[in-house]
């Protein structure tokens, strides 16, 4: 029969004073100082930050983080794993996908921040990153993928990297309409 293992002292001593050594605070997942709307749905593990202001009928999927100091409209959908850093101002009914990243310095770490506005209507897809700073116009599409450094104008489709106009929302809107049939 196999000898059973007994931990060494220091691994008992190490277990035992974890705990007794954790400083470190845990924050709220979402803080007392966000304001949410009505009808907001928030999926487990994202985490909001202080001073953020989130729309009616916001829908934030699991495990994104959206910083302090941010603003999203209403009826806009936040996918898994997206990051919103501090300073962003997002529109109404806006899209953003899985692991989107809004960033907010442009060479980190400064001591300068600046958002990335996304208007109204815009989507933004999955694991694109847009660069401090920018606008993404009303209504217009990030592809997946895309590193946005430029503002993108509106009802347009962007993609690539660096991202470049391909064709228009409305192309993109009969895309969508011709897949959905
Ligand atoms: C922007 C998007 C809609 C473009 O799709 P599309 O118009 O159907 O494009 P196609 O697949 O017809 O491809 C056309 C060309 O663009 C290229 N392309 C397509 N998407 C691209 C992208 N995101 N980045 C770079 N090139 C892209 C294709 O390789 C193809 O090039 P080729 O002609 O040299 O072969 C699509 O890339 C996208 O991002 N979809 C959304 C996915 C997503 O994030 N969903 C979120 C929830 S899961």
């Amino acid at each position: 029969m196999a000898k059973k293992k007994t931990p060494s002292k220091n691994a008992r001593t190490t277990r035992s004073t974890r705990h007794k050594k954790l400083t470190t605070t845990i924050p709220h997942l979402i803080s007392p100082r966000a304001t949410i709307g009505k009808n907001v749905k928030i999926w487990n593990y994202a985490y909001i930050g202080p001073e953020t202001k989130i729309g009616d009928n916001t829908k934030i999927g699991s495990l994104a983080h959206v910083d302090y100091n941010v603003v999203i409209g209403n009826d806009c959908k936040i996918e898994g794993l997206a990051y919103i850093a501090p300073m962003s101002r997002i529109g109404n009914n806006v899209f953003i996908g899985p692991s989107a990243c809004l960033t907010n310095d442009p060479y980190p770490p400064s001591d300068k921040m600046i958002g990335v506005t996304v208007e109204d209507g815009a989507v933004i897809c999955a694991s694109s990153v847009i660069k401090a700073g920018v606008t993404v116009g009303e209504n217009s599409v990030v592809g997946m993928g895309s590193i946005v450094t430029r503002n993108v104008p509106h009802d347009c489709v962007v993609m690539g990297v660096p991202a470049r106009v391909v064709y228009s929302r409305q192309d993109y809107d009969e895309k969508r309409r011709k897949w959905n049939q």
